[in-house]
């Protein structure tokens, strides 16, 4: 996901006075006020050096400030109401509903430069329905980009599409008490060019303030069913999207993944997340006697699914989690002991998912693909699991092929 470049790191001290300098009459701060919830938790997304932060946390209202870029954190002024996370706008370390309300000011959410509705899906799966979600940023058309700043207002048709309402206020960058040759030099750097910027730095300068209000609709509700005939082509398109998301995938595999009839057989069962009524993930479930499970020795209460993905326009809107939890939860119906996935070396964020979901890595059992690495992870479903399969051992180099562990 986009982390957008941010100076704030190597150079505090320059960041510290654009944070001084916007809002100086405190109009945006003041409707921030007003409109989050006085008491309860408050999420602050790219909160910077925690200024607007400390300056709304406190009298019962607690700010939890997420931040990706390293070292801002240590910047912020400690204040007992401020809790700060690492962590990025299309990938909340946080739970569904957990906050009251959420806030950004000038962080991420610049539809003009990026698509930020990942980040919005995420602001709403960790609002509690109906709770605040304000989002901050540039108007445009004011003294600021008068001056030729490279990056101009959002659109707020953008917002209003998105069920916001926007409303513009007048506020002003205040240069008065700063040392002129710092002003200098960052106007520059929004300008992109010194020359453009009067040698006698202005003391104030005009900025429309986009702010952007919406009630949270809370996480979408996402329906796991078995696939119907008419969709296998969208599950197809589906599946190379998720895929391909991580490098293009070529040869028999491509028709493999395109194809879901051909992961069909026996009681192997391909399963759909709906949201809304459109589909947009899958994963394939099998068991033991299935003809898909391709024989592997050991079966005795095992389980597997194979072949998740989930379309990339909604990846971290909580899809493939609820795609391995309706696996997990038939596994468990069935009176399986463990189940395992078999996944390429090269799916990061997936087997990040698993590890969240509680899915323990077993380098002891990985295989080989013609393609790559295959990786496994298991996750135990009875208390004698471990009575049952053969325990962690050390990895075994090289690793196995595929074919040989499993047919
Ligand atoms: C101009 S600063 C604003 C900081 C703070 N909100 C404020 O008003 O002072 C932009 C912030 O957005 C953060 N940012 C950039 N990409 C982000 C992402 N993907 N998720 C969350 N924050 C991000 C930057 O690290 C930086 O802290």
């Amino acid at each position: 996901m986009a982390v957008l470049p941010f100076y704030g790191t190597a150079e505090p001290e320059r960041f510290a006075l654009e944070r001084r300098a916007m809002d100086r009459p405190g109009r945006v701060l003041a409707r921030l006020d007003e409109l989050l919830p006085r008491t309860g938790s408050v999420l602050d997304v790219g909160a910077g050096d925690g200024w607007t932060a400390g300056h709304l946390a406190g009298d019962g209202r607690h700010v939890l400030a997420v931040e990706p870029a390293a070292g801002m954190a240590a910047q912020a002024e400690p204040h007992p109401a401020v809790t700060w996370v690492r962590g990025e706008a299309g990938a909340l370390p946080l739970a569904d509903g957990t906050m009251d309300a959420a806030f950004a000011t000038w962080a991420y959410f610049f539809p003009s430069a990026i698509d930020p509705s990942r980040g919005l899906a995420e602001l709403h799966r960790v609002v509690r329905p109906g709770g605040r979600i304000v989002i901050v940023s540039n108007g445009g058309d004011d003294e600021l980009t008068g001056l030729g700043v490279a990056s101009g207002g959002e659109d707020p048709g953008w917002f209003a599409d998105r069920g916001f309402d926007v409303e513009v206020v007048a506020t002003a960058f205040g240069f008065d008490g700063e040392d002129p040759d710092a002003v200098r030099d960052l106007l520059a750097r929004y300008v992109g060019d010194p020359d453009r910027v009067p040698e006698e730095p202005p003391t104030r300068l005009g900025h429309r303030v986009l702010i952007a209000t919406s009630p949270s609709a809370g996480p979408p509700r996402i329906r796991v069913r078995g696939m119907r005939h008419h969709e296998a082509p969208r599950v197809g398109e589906i599946t190379l999207a998720g895929y391909d998301a991580y490098g293009e995938i070529e040869g028999d595999y491509r028709r493999y993944l395109r194809d879901p009839g051909a992961r069909i057989d026996g009681s192997t069962s391909v399963l759909v997340a709906e949201v809304e009524g459109r589909v947009v993930g899958t994963v394939t479930f099998v068991l033991p006697h299935d003809e898909g499970w391709e024989g592997r020795a050991e079966p005795d209460g095992d389980a597997m699914f194979r072949v998740l993905a989930v379309d990339p326009t909604v990846e971290g809107a909580g899809v493939g989690r609820a795609l391995v939890d309706a696996c997990v939860q038939r596994a468990g119906e069935l009176g399986c002991r463990r189940i395992l996935i078999v996944s390429m070396a090269w799916m990061d964020r997936a087997h990040r998912l698993y590890e969240r979901l509680g899915f323990a890595r077993r380098p002891d059992l990985d295989v080989r693909f013609p393609a790559g690495d295959g990786y496994v992870f298991t996750l135990d479903l009875s208390s004698d699991a471990a009575d049952h399969f053969t325990p962690p051992g050390p990895p075994v180099d090289p690793r196995p092929w595929y074919a040989d562990v499993w047919r």
